[in-house]
């Protein structure tokens, strides 16, 4: 510590404003400030300094003639980041220096005290808004990163939108129970993190994927309405949108219709959205099931931003040199585009064909080869003039177990692509127009290609549509489960089901699953007897909350809006976790290391 700066105690001051406080009306009285020094301006005689809290900025000047001096001294060694308590007079700036961008701009505060509470090292980054800084460097020093406004604010947006929803959810009645961290693997889909047992050495913990099975547990004993604001751990490859261990707003009903928890999520939606400063969210949301969302969109999480495809195969000539008949071929619209130059129709194109599209990009030349088709696909699609106008079908065979599906995802991923692609030309995808949907109906099994076996799409303890239950084993491809995702923006912000509440159907759906019964009582046994004690008919949802804040903050990564978050690699470079434990700590754990770094 360089021994020129002088540090003072803290004793017994205390602040009478916060940064962001004073006004033109606070002119005149007394104020004694603290927080971090953001901008520092010697201009000789005079010091200005920007003093900092999560409050605000506030002026601060350090006169230097006599009366001032020995303030103004100090004030000198004053760096960027110190941490400091000003005293002084609240005066109007004139006319000419007031700052309009702040809410303090009016006034400065005039210091005859000051305090230095700690000194800084030089920062790693500058703090200001709009300096690019290296990811790695904002997550090793995340403590200063988490200092700059934009991060100040949108983890101040995280806690106001926490406490919106449990206000919401106490108001409809719901009961804020905690459920356990150290557990038993429940399947979502991704690896669990495990935690080895010191007490039953061989044995591990699995952190939760989510509360799932608990909360259903808590249905069972007889709560009726649970929520949690809870961590879930996953450990899945990692995405902008995705985060090893990530936070759900976690719930579940007794006796629910799926309506019951529409109108449970719409007015908590509607309220986080007001709370967000965009009260012009209102409910009740649209509603697709997802044959539909497939067939408009290719795509189970539309993005409604932009205007759907019309299937338009109908329309055309059989010809299967043309595109193979039985498969869709999709209008894709992107509204006032206007003329494209020759390399974007020939980049659009390669971005279709790598997908197994048959694209048809040259819309002049299909309307001289069909001119009264293409009139009729033209009105179908509502595409005018300026429009920009791609067919896009498939030729050859069909392609998995459901080989529209593979077109119509192949053209989904195209629209979208259009869309991103001339977004600076329509802007049409407004970062602040909040389009909220719900996706029902979704297929009860996915099939997976590696492991050649149906698996739940939501997962096993969904419950099925009573007239789709002969399919179970028949017709999976075709058996449509109780569930539905909330979906914002083309992302897929939550979701949930109806729950299976019976034990015999609980049994069916693992038999399906390619469950021996062995295997369904190991893995579940306590929920299939739990089932058999009274279960009542139950169903929930979950919400992303990191995922509803990043997209209400206008962020693209979900590490804008977590204090602490993980690399891509899924690595804390702050702590530098994960890390090597001590050999006493394995062998506590009953742990050898097959491979030792
Ligand atoms: P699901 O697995 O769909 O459902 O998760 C619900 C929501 O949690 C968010 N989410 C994530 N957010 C960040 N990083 C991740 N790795 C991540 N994984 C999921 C998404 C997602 O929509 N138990 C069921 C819910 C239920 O049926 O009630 C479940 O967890 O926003």
């Amino acid at each position: 510590m360089p021994e020129q700066v002088p540090l003072d105690f803290l004793g017994d001051l205390r602040r009478t404003h916060s940064c962001g406080q004073l006004r033109a009306s606070d002119a005149g009285s007394r104020s004694l400030v603290m927080g971090w020094v953001h901008r520092r301006r010697d201009l000789g005689g005079v010091i200005f300094i920007h003093l900092r809290d999560r409050d605000g900025v506030t002026q601060v000047v350090f006169h230097s003639d006599e009366k001032f001096a020995a303030v103004h001294e100090k004030a000198e060694m004053l760096r960027s980041e110190y941490v400091i308590a000003v005293e002084g007079r609240v005066v109007l700036r004139d006319k000419e220096t007031i700052n309009p961008d702040i809410p303090t701009g009016e006034v400065e505060i005039v210091a005859d005290k000051i305090w230095i509470l700690n000194e800084s090292k030089t920062p790693p980054f500058p703090m200001e808004e709009n300096v690019d800084v290296s990811e790695d460097a904002r997550l090793k020093y995340r403590y200063v990163d988490l200092r700059r406004p934009r991060m100040q604010r949108n983890i101040m947006l995280r806690s106001k939108l926490s406490f919106a929803i449990r206000e919401e959810l106490y108001r409809q009645g719901f009961l804020e129970i905690e459920t356990p961290f150290l557990t038993k693997s429940t399947p979502e889909g991704a690896r669990d993190f495990l935690v080895p047992s010191r007490t039953s050495p061989g044995e591990f913990y699995a952190l939760p994927q989510s509360p799932q099975i608990f909360k259903q547990l808590l249905m069972i004993s007889g709560f009726e309405k649970y929520f949690q604001i809870v961590r879930c751990f996953r450990d899945e490859d990692l995405r902008a949108d995705r985060q090893p261990e990530f936070t759900q707003i976690d719930l579940e009903m007794s006796f629910p219709q799926q309506e019951t928890i529409f109108s449970t999520i719409e007015p908590l939606l509607e309220r986080v959205c007001a709370v967000a400063g965009f009260s012009g969210v209102k409910a009740p949301f649209p509603r697709l099931t997802y044959a539909q969302a497939m067939r408009s969109y290719g795509i189970d999480k539309p993005d409604l931003r932009l205007p759907p495809f019309y299937c338009v195969e109908d329309l055309f000539p059989v010809d299967e040199n043309f595109a193979t008949p039985g498969l869709p071929i999709a209008a894709i619209v992107i509204p006032n585009v206007g003329p494209i130059a020759r390399r974007e129709r020939d980049e659009i194109k390669a971005f279709g064909v790598e997908r197994g599209l048959r694209v048809f990009d040259d819309v002049k030349r299909l309307e001289r080869d069909f001119p009264e088709v293409m009139a009729k696909v033209r009105e179908r699609a509502s595409a005018g003039e300026n429009d920009l106008l791609i067919l896009a079908g498939w030729v050859g065979e069909g392609k998995g177990p459901i080989p529209e599906y593979t077109v119509l995802q192949a053209a989904g991923q195209l629209r979208l692509h259009c869309g991103q692609k001339f977004n600076d030309r329509h802007k049409l995808l407004d970062p602040t127009d909040f389009r909220f949907l719900w996706v029902l109906d979704f297929p009860m099994f996915e099939w997976d290609e590696e492991d050649k076996r149906w698996v739940a799409a939501h997962h096993p303890f969904t419950s099925v549509h009573d007239e789709d239950i002969d399919k179970l084993t028949a017709d999976p491809a075709r058996c449509r489960a109780k569930s539905y995702d909330i979906v914002l923006n083309g992302t897929e912000l939550g979701s949930g089901s109806i729950r299976i509440h019976r034990r015999d159907v609980q049994s069916a759906v693992f038999s399906s699953l390619g469950l021996s019964m062995e295997e369904a009582q190991t893995k579940f046994g306590f929920l299939l007897e739990a089932l058999e004690h009274g279960a009542p008919p139950h169903g929930g949802i979950a919400l992303g909350l990191d995922r509803l804040v990043m997209i209400l903050a206008g962020e693209k990564s979900l590490r804008d809006v977590i204090p602490f978050p993980k690399t891509a690699k899924g690595t804390d470079l702050m702590c530098e976790a994960p890390s090597e434990v001590p050999d006493k700590s394995l062998r506590d754990l009953h742990i050898r290391l097959a491979t030792k770094k």
